[in-house]
């Protein structure tokens, strides 16, 4: 049997309804909210890295090397913290975190 072809309609409608949620997707991750990041922080992620690191935990971030040197891995490495905690931040929260993290320490555009 002849498989049927995607028409270029098809594959326009593909594309059209797939570009939204791409941009809708960035949008989510640009609105975390640094504010409601700092206080997620404070009480789910702060204690185990100052058990781990020391002082108010804050070395982790600045070490040198530091493990997160881009915006998708500081996203890789909030969720494998997360993960750690038996908190089950969404992803809202996580997205939150991310902007906290980036605003006070991590600076990637
Ligand atoms: C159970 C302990 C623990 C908890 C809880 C925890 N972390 Fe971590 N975190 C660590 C350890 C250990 C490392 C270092 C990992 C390594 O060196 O591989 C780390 C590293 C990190 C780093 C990377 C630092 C770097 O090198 O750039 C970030 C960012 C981070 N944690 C964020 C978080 C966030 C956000 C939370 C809360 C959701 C959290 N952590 C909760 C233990 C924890």
């Amino acid at each position: 049997m002849k498989q049927p072809t995607p028409s270029i309609a098809s594959i326009l409608i593909m594309v059209t309804t797939l570009l939204p949620s791409f941009s809708a997707a960035q949008g989510v991750l640009l609105a975390g909210d640094a504010e409601s990041g700092a206080s997620i922080y404070k009480d789910n992620c702060m204690s185990c890295h100052v058990d781990q690191f020391g002082g108010d935990g804050s070395s982790v971030m600045t070490r040198d090397p530091r493990i997160v040197n881009s915006i998708e891995g500081l996203m890789g490495q909030v969720a494998r913290c997360n993960a750690m905690t038996s908190a089950g931040l969404d992803s809202d929260q996580e997205d939150d975190l991310v902007a906290y993290l980036n605003e006070t320490w991590y600076h990637f555009e």
